[in-house]
């Protein structure tokens, strides 16, 4: 798969999100599916927006002992989605049996992604809450590593940590990069923010965009120009 913008649908109901979506007439955006919707309406909404033709990054960040995960990786697999992720916090065993879970009869799996450290942890927190001194940009980067030696597929990261990921993953290691927005846009609640064209120049492989599409008056142009922007 190549560089694609995919649509955050930060919806609560499936009336929400399909609505959303019928203003869609001549593409099929990715679609990012968060655990308020998957929660509200269940696997259902996946086998719906699937079957609308539209590419899926089920976004569960799965962490429990490796056969738990293995077990529900091999549900999500079944239906069908093209990215899903966990948190390589779970570690090396639960990541290799994550794959496993994914892997199909024929061989072909979803894309798997690892969340590291989430953005809303900071160095205080880490240290005082998870008892981990290491600096967060060099635990981040480690838990980039240690998914890439798991045999995973990428990273969920900062479109300011694509460049270095790439540097020590390999450039084939994904980069999936929440925290973009217009030049123009309102910046919100995010704090490293990017414009699609900055993420494709230091080599994000895709952009995670919720509102400043969803929220967009127009969802349909904004969408289309962080197309312009980051693939064209
Ligand atoms: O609306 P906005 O563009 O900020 O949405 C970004 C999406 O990416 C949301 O679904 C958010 O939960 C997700 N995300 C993020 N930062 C992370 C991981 C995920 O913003 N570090």
């Amino acid at each position: 798969m190549g560089k694609d913008v995919i649509v955050a649908c930060d919806f609560s109901s499936k009336e929400a999100v399909l609505s959303f979506l019928d203003k869609f007439t001549d593409c099929k955006p990715f679609v990012k599916i968060g655990m308020e919707l998957y929660y509200a309406e269940g696997p259902a909404i996946v086998r719906e927006i699937k079957a609308r033709g539209h590419k899926i990054f089920l976004d569960l960040k799965l962490h429990d002992i490796p056969n738990t995960v293995k077990k529900a990786m091999s549900v999500l697999s079944n239906l069908d989605v093209d990215i899903t992720n966990l948190h390589a916090a779970g570690t090396t065993a639960m990541m290799k049996a994550a794959l496993e879970g994914l892997t199909r009869p024929d061989g072909t799996r979803p894309l798997l992604i690892a969340v590291t450290q989430l953005t809303s942890t900071d160095q205080e927190s880490m240290e005082r809450d998870l008892m981990i001194h290491a600096p967060i940009d060099q635990v981040v980067m480690h838990y980039a590593e240690t998914a890439r030696n798991a045999g995973l597929d990428g990273i969920v990261c900062s479109p300011l940590e694509s460049g270095k990921v790439h540097d020590r993953c390999g450039k084939d290691f994904l980069t999936v990069t929440p925290g973009v927005r217009f030049a123009d846009g309102d910046v919100g609640d995010q704090k490293r923010v990017m414009t699609p064209a900055a993420a494709k120049a230091i080599g994000s492989d895709y952009i995670v965009v919720g509102r400043p599409i969803t929220a967009a008056p127009d969802p349909v142009a904004a969408y289309k120009r962080c197309i312009a922007e980051f693939c064209d």
